[in-house]
């Protein structure tokens, strides 16, 4: 049973991560090297409290227990008695190993130390520990206490008893578990490429503007924030660096491969909501592009981007990267799609699925467009993902 967690990194993801142990009754070491860091923490927890008392969701007893069960501390040493610790320091990997060393030599042998990385692989983080099997990926969504998701990500050094206690601890902290291999991107990040990667495509063809590509997206999909909106609110900046990781990490897969637009957009400081400016203007006086709310149009769109979700999904399936139940609530759970993916393939039909994709294969001729084995065998075989 874990009681004592300690946390690296009082950021935007170690802050949250902290939040959701105090609220589940774990007593919390948050440690940073910036002090500052250590207090815009606690100021912010603070606010999102009285803000959760406010809306009478939690009382002011809830509200001290939580607080009370949050330490925040001044060196790495003061987490010598965590049963479990998890790092969300900058993602650097030099810097994370040498974390964990001397983390390490100061927790008890049965401490687990995980880190919440979202690109870097959990084989070389574990491989500066004596102890690698005590090593496991704990990835948490932005904003943590909000999202459900949590990937859990065992090393190929990870024991089975680390795996069992993090996926165990995670859902008694009320989240859904999706475990994933230890490949880039791990399951969100990497079958979410194509619903940025594709609509940057469509719009760079001249299909059609970013306001209709997010309407066909929105209205045709259900999805609640079009591709643009999207980026703009992740931020341009970050977004292009995943896809470029991801691109790199995959030995430059065509697949993945990133997009112009989006460099440029970030090369010139069009980050999004957080520069006012992205692929919408966010000023209060702008005038942006609008949609062309075209029935046709909007449906060529969607089941093109819809299509090549499904495919990166269904091949996520086939390199065993997660189960189909984890991989359709990963996108659900850690992205907000109105519906699993291999769930939506199933109700398309898989014939549908594959025929789609060759139609874009037979158009371009480019490997981007690949049709996954794993959907050509379904349709063969006439089987679903689900039944
Ligand atoms: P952040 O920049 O908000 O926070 C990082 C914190 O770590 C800073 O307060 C910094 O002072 C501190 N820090 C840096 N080096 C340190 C060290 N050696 N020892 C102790 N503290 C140190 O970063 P954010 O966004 O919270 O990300 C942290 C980690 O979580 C990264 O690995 C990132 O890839 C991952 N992540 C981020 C997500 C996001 O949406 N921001 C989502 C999921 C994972």
């Amino acid at each position: 049973m874990i009681e004592k967690v300690g946390i690296i990194g009082a950021g935007t993801m170690g802050s949250g991560i902290a939040q959701v142990a105090a609220t589940a009754g774990c007593v919390v070491k948050i440690f940073d090297t910036q002090k500052d860091a250590l207090d815009k923490a606690k100021l912010s927890l603070e606010k999102i409290l009285s803000r959760l008392v406010e809306k009478g969701r939690i009382d002011t007893d809830e509200k001290n227990r939580i607080q009370t069960n949050i330490r925040y501390v001044s060196t790495l040493k003061d987490l010598a008695d965590s049963n479990l610790t998890i790092e969300a320091i900058v993602e650097n990997l030099d810097i994370k190993k040498k974390v964990f060393q001397e983390l390490e030599s100061y927790v008890s042998k049965e401490c687990i130390i995980a880190s919440n990385t979202s690109s870097l692989s959990i084989a070389s983080i574990a491989s500066s520990l004596q102890k690698p099997e005590r090593c496991v990926g704990i990835h948490f969504f932005n904003p943590a206490p909000l999202m459900q998701l949590v990937e859990v990500i065992p090393a190929i050094q990870t024991s089975e008893t680390t795996l069992e206690t993090s996926v165990k601890t995670i859902k008694d902290w009320g989240k859904v578990v999706a475990i994933a291999k230890d490949t880039p991107g791990f399951i969100v990040n990497r079958v979410a490429r194509p619903f940025y990667g594709e609509a940057l495509r469509i719009y760079e063809e001249g299909i059609a503007n970013f306001a209709t590509i997010d309407w066909a997206i929105k209205s045709k999909g259900g999805f609640k924030m079009g591709p643009f909106e999207l980026m703009d609110f992740i931020g341009n900046d970050v977004n292009y660096t995943v896809t470029e990781t991801v691109f790199g990490a995959f030995y430059f897969d065509p697949r993945y491969k990133p997009s112009f637009t989006q460099k440029r957009f970030a090369e010139a400081g069009y980050l999004g909501r957080k520069s006012g400016k992205g692929y919408y203007n966010y000023a209060e006086d702008a005038t942006n592009s609008v949609a062309k709310e075209n029935d046709a149009l909007g449906k060529q769109i969607f089941e093109r981007l819809l299509v090549m979700l499904i495919n990166e999904a269904a091949d996520a399936l086939f390199w065993n990267i997660a189960s189909a139940e984890d991989i359709d609530n990963a996108m659900t759970k850690g992205v907000n799609y109105p519906k699993g993916l291999l769930a939506w393939a199933d109700e398309k039909g898989i014939d549908w699925c594959v025929a789609t994709m060759d139609t874009l294969y037979d158009e371009y001729h480019e490997d981007r467009y690949r049709c996954s084995p794993l959907l050509r065998k379904m349709k063969s075989k006439k089987e679903k993902f689900f039944n």
